[in-house]
């Protein structure tokens, strides 16, 4: 059977084989907090230094190329120092969209792998359109709840997962602690890979959205229902269609992620020793 028929027919097991792959290739034989690094975050990963690890994610079980750019498709293992700890981060530079058409399987793989691998934490970033006018380009927002507008979930069969307290009220407290100016919003899940229309956007804030991005919400579940703790942040990007009358482009995406990288990174530095 082949990496990708694994995947789809049996996606634990494909995650479980993805976690040992990773263990034997960095010699780390468990990993403590994952990142998943999306649309314009890519650069933000300088500022936690060199890694021990790189690998291109398709050489791991399950793992598919990387289909946009602003999403390179590598795997990174890090020692970041907490106190006298090390702690072993497992960075994924890119990730697989729903709106690839690969199904959900592949879109939550790497979290899924990252809980197999031992991680207790998973930190997700995306970039986003902000609803909530009172929000600006280059801004992080916490996600504090998701709306899922995909109808589609990573889970199969009756598993009633509680999603309560999906964003972990914890560690977004600390990392409110660490600086006080970040707001929290609810971001809403759009398949894409168009963007939306104005008329969606107005519904979307109707129903109690402040953030809308094509990501975060499938790999939240997945590793929120493996017993990983979930810390989503997104950064805004460009207003929603709409807001400003202005057209959207993904240029303009990737381009507030550089300017916002070195921010982003250091806040991300900041909090992770205190996670665990
Ligand atoms: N909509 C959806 N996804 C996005 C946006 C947006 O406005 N900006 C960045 N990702």
């Amino acid at each position: 059977m082949t990496s990708n028929q694994l995947l789809y027919s049996d996606p634990l097991k494909a995650a479980e084989q993805a976690a040992s792959e990773i263990a034997k290739r960095t010699g780390v034989l468990s990993h403590d907090i994952a990142l998943v690094m999306g649309s314009g975050w890519v650069d933000a990963v300088s500022v936690l230094g060199s890694p021990d690890f790189e690998c291109n994610a398709d050489e791991i079980t399950g793992f598919l190329p990387p289909a946009v750019e602003g999403h390179s498709g590598k795997i990174r293992s890090y020692s970041i120092k907490s106190g006298d700890k090390i702690l072993r981060a497992l960075v994924f530079l890119g990730r697989t969209h729903l709106y690839e058409g690969k199904g959900i399987e592949p879109v939550v793989h790497g979290v899924r792998t990252a809980v197999k691998a031992g991680c207790k934490v998973v930190i997700l970033t995306n970039a986003c359109g902000g609803i909530n006018t009172s929000y600006s380009v280059g801004q992080p927002v916490l996600i504090r709840d998701h709306i899922s507008l995909t109808a589609t979930s990573p889970l199969i069969g009756a598993h009633f997962v509680d999603l309560t307290d999906l964003y972990s009220k914890r560690i977004r407290a600390i990392v409110k602690a660490a600086d006080n100016s970040l707001a929290e919003g609810v971001y809403v899940h759009w398949r894409g890979p168009t963007y939306e229309t104005p008329a969606e956007i107005l519904m979307m804030r109707a129903l109690g959205a402040d953030l809308v991005g094509m990501s975060t919400v499938p790999e939240a579940i997945a590793a929120h229902a493996l017993g990983a703790e979930v810390l989503g942040i997104s950064l805004v990007t460009n207003a929603a269609a709409g807001v400003t009358g202005e057209k959207l482009n993904h240029e303009e995406v990737i381009a507030a992620g550089k300017a916002a990288a070195t921010r982003m990174g250091t806040l991300l530095k900041e909090v992770i020793p205190k996670l665990l």
